[in-house]
């Protein structure tokens, strides 16, 4: 039987990378709080404009709308999960704890210049949500997505001050977490710092 997996980490550490591929692999359901927010924005709705100012500027969009989108994902979704970008805050993982039974929190570790790295230098699908990096994990076709062939763009969120700011956010409202589940006996920690390849290989060692 599949289990219930959090993604946890600071922004840029490869939680979208690994989820997508384990998804792919493993045939998990990747629910992503960051991707839904995208896309309600592109769709201009009441949730995406709600959530617009607060994700322009690397603060969390508000627990009330974070929970109420998760729990109409969760209903609809049956099997595996991996929660990428989700609980970020003490309340949203007290809400998550009254609808599942999380198996594994996987905690990846990383420093800030690395974050920082990666991150200016990513690229995005608007389409299929894919993510690239220009160097570690280039498209075949410059600026085309491999998956869908739509063209690439980088999120707003991705200009160096953002990125500061998210990292601290990260540090403030999130990592609490680590603590945490931690006393829950639920946390792994990877170093998010290798090839894409072979965390990836530990990531799937610790779940399976
Ligand atoms: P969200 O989209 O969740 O962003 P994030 O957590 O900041 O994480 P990222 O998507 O930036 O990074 P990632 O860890 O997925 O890394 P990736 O795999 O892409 O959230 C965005 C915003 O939405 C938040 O700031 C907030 O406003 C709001 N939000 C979302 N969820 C919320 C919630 N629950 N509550 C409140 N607000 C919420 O990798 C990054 C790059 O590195 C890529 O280019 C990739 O190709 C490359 N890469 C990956 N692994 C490696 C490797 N091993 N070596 C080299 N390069 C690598």
């Amino acid at each position: 039987m599949k289990s219930i997996i959090i993604f946890l980490g600071p922004p840029g550490s490869g939680k979208g990378t690994h989820g997508d591929r384990l998804s792919k692999e493993l045939g998990y359901n990747k629910i992503s709080t960051g991707d839904i927010l995208r896309e309600s924005i592109r769709n201009k709705t009441t949730i995406g404009n709600k959530a617009k100012k607060f994700i322009d500027s690397g603060e969390l969009v508000p627990d009330d709308i974070i929970i109420n989108l998760i729990k109409e994902k969760i209903s609809k979704t049956k099997g595996g999960i991996i929660f990428d970008g989700f609980p970020r805050t003490v309340e949203q993982a007290d809400a998550l704890s009254q609808y599942l039974d999380i198996d594994t929190v996987i905690n990846f570790d990383m420093n800030d210049d690395e974050v920082i790295s990666r991150l200016t230098k990513r690229r995005s699908c608007p389409k299929c949500n894919a993510v690239y990096h220009l160097i570690y994990n280039a498209p075949l076709r410059s600026k085309i997505c491999d998956i869908c062939g739509s063209e690439l763009y980088q999120r707003d969120d991705d200009r160096e001050e953002t990125i500061r700011n998210r990292l601290a956010v990260y540090r403030d409202k999130t990592m609490p977490l680590i603590d945490y589940y931690n006393k829950k006996g639920l946390l792994v920690t990877v170093n998010g710092i290798g090839s894409i390849d072979k965390i990836f290989e530990n990531i799937k060692e610790l779940i399976q």
